[in-house]
């Protein structure tokens, strides 16, 4: 199969966040970071809202509508008080993550199976907002199946394990994740669904999750920002541009 069309590149500026509060001042600003990717050819910019506002925080997003020209994937957990902040800016995308205070980063995939009346109902009012609603799951075929019955409009498949794999070395096992990523894009897309993809990718581990033909999106944060402290984030994003559309190409 033919990639589906030119691959997007969200960059995520969590971590711009992080080392700002390390310090609790204003500096470095993720606004400032969110425009620097637009300049190097981002397609979106990605944040998470997370409960406990370890990074991004309440002003920044409002920074971030009020200051980026390019959509904004707003990302956050399934709860009331999210639904009404995605409410209040109505952003672009809203991706659904499952959240848990002691984890160090988004450890799995919602699961949109088992709570698919309650999450049917919450995005409903998304939906009705013009917000395009993503669902942040595993490549589990019940989690596609589920995020296609409630009425998602994307799937952002979980790469975490394969990109955890392939950067210990475990080649065998990181092949066969990336074939159940395969097969829970095609899937996904047969389904109706748009699907995206992402977590832990790096400029080593993109190539084989680019090149899968039904994702249309990937969301990169962590090792973009670290980059960054090395290269610039120019030319951290414009490397990580190239590797995708050779690899789509
Ligand atoms: N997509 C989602 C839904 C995420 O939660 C994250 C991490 O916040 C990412 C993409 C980006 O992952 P990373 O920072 O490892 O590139």
């Amino acid at each position: 199969m033919k990639p589906l069309g030119k691959l997007r590149l969200g960059v995520n500026i969590d971590h711009v966040a992080t080392v700002r509060n390390a310090r609790g001042s204003q500096w470095p600003d993720p606004l400032r970071a969110a425009l620097l990717a637009e300049a190097a050819g981002a397609d979106g910019i990605t944040a998470h809202l997370r409960e406990d506002r370890r990074h991004i925080r309440d002003a920044d997003i409002e920074a971030l509508m009020a200051g980026i020209g390019l959509p904004l994937n707003f990302e956050c957990a399934a709860t009331p008080e999210m639904q009404t902040i995605a409410l209040r800016h109505r952003p672009h995308a809203v991706c659904l993550v499952p959240e848990k205070r002691t984890e160090r980063t988004t450890e799995g995939g919602l699961d949109v199976a088992s709570d698919q009346n309650r999450l049917a109902d919450f995005i409903h009012p998304l939906r009705e907002a013009g917000c395009r609603v993503s669902m942040f799951i595993s490549h589990d075929p019940a989690q596609i199946e589920a995020s296609a019955r409630i009425g998602a409009a994307v799937v952002e498949l979980h790469t975490g394990l394969y990109s955890d794999l392939h950067s210990e070395g475990n080649f065998d096992a990181a092949t066969a994740e990336l074939t159940a990523l395969q097969r829970g894009a095609s899937l996904a897309h047969s389904l109706g669904l748009e699907v995206h993809a992402g977590h832990g990718l790096t400029f080593e581990n993109v190539a084989p999750i680019a090149a899968i033909p039904q994702v249309m999106e990937l969301n990169i944060g962590h090792f973009l920002i670290g980059e960054a402290i090395f290269t610039g984030l120019e030319d951290a994003i414009l490397e990580m541009r190239r590797r995708m559309d050779q690899a789509r190409a």
